[in-house]
């Protein structure tokens, strides 16, 4: 098979991870025979920094001709600490979003069985929690208009808009996926006081009789965020809008333990985006520290979801599993008296391990 992959390392650690992730996406390619084409493309404050655009025409046109997109992270602190600052890296990002059609973000949220004592929450309520938040992604408040300040500056707004046609999408991706795990949907909205969620209601409520076999529950998203760490075995797939899965599933990673374990998947109408949840961790760029282990699970889910290649998929995570294992581990996830091991070094032994098994 060739796969023809559009890469975007981003700002801070982006390209220390991506690194990794690539690697390991050759060394997989090599191992079962697919040919692999890959074109690298600028965006976030790298791009702002050299055209004045963090998502620039040439990389929407690189995405756009490839099958699958593999993202670091954009951000940068030069921005983030200049509120008045008119192009931000995070535009790149919602244009990219906006551009590629990316209409819901797909994260797992699993435990390792090595971690489950990183996570600040009781082992027993954790161990075998495995659910996925299906978060909408190009709709809703981050989107809506208008949205701005009052003349005199006091007053500002935001608009939460959503259509039928958004919602009926990502609601049937959400009962499509249910069909392939355990066959429960959580829908999590603010119905009992948002218009929109009582929409998001309206249309789930139509499409739940197409899928017999699959639980259907509402919950209000306080709720649901309360729920998600006392009880998160509960759950199987949890499907919400934009800024709600914003909160919950930042919320979700700390089940795993470390924010750099977590991948995902951005689902869109023109290609798809594979991408770690975590931020460019400006702090950490170019010390080669950052856990590559979420990117490389990106690259994962992107044979999974981009390619149909579950074999290819699976030799990923096992090498990932098989890592922690052996404690080839970074500082954010070793245990104290062993060697933190760094970014590339990792990502190599990853590459070995495919190699050799
Ligand atoms: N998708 C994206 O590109 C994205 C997402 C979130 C934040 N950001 C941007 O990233 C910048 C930094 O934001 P932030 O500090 O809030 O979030 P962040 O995810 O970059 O870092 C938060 C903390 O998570 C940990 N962490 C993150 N990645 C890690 C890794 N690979 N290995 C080990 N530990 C890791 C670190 O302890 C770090 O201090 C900001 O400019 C923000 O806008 C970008």
């Amino acid at each position: 098979m060739k796969l023809k992959i559009a890469v975007l390392p981003g700002d801070g650690i982006g390209p220390e991870i991506i690194e990794q992730a690539l690697n390991v996406t050759k060394a997989i390619c090599e191992k079962f025979g697919h040919e692999i084409e890959y074109t690298y493309g600028i965006c976030g404050a790298a791009a702002i920094d050299k055209v004045g655009n963090p998502y620039p025409d040439d990389t929407h046109q690189i995405c756009m001709e490839s099958d699958a997109v593999l993202f670091g992270a954009v951000g940068d602190p030069r921005f983030d600490n200049d509120p008045s600052a008119k192009v931000r890296p995070e535009q790149g990002l919602l244009a990219m979003r906006k551009k590629l059609g990316l209409y819901a973000n797909i994260r797992p949220v699993t435990t390792f069985p090595c971690l489950i004592h990183k996570s600040p929450l009781r082992a027993d309520l954790i161990e075998g929690a495995d659910f996925m938040c299906i978060r909408e992604l190009t709709g809703g408040m981050y989107f809506g208009r208008p949205q701005g300040r009052s003349e005199d500056g006091n007053t500002a707004y935001d608009t939460c808009v959503y259509t039928r046609e958004e919602i009926e999408r990502i609601v049937t991706l959400a009962y499509e996926y249910a069909m392939k795990r355990r066959k429960k949907v959580t829908i999590v909205d603010k119905a009992n006081v948002l218009a929109t969620s009582r929409l998001w209601r309206e249309v789930a409520k139509e499409i739940a009789p197409k899928y017999p076999e699959v639980e259907t529950e509402f919950m209000f998203v306080d709720n649901a965020a309360m729920r998600m760490i006392q009880w998160p075995k509960d759950f199987d797939v949890m499907v919400t809008e934009n800024m709600f899965g914003d909160i919950l599933t930042d919320e979700g990673s700390v089940i795993t333990g470390s924010m750099g374990m977590l991948p995902s998947a951005s689902i869109g109408t023109y290609t798809s985006v594979f991408e770690p949840i975590h931020g460019s961790w400006p702090q950490a760029a170019g010390q080669n520290i950052a856990n590559p282990l979420a990117t490389i699970l990106s690259a994962a889910m992107m044979f999974d979801y981009a390619f149909s290649l579950k074999a290819e998929a699976k030799l990923i995570r096992d090498a990932v599993d098989a890592s922690m294992d052996q404690m080839v581990r970074t500082g954010d996830i070793q245990e104290a008296g062993n060697k933190n091991y760094s970014t590339s070094e990792v990502g190599e032994w990853i590459v070995d391990f495919i190699k050799k098994n």
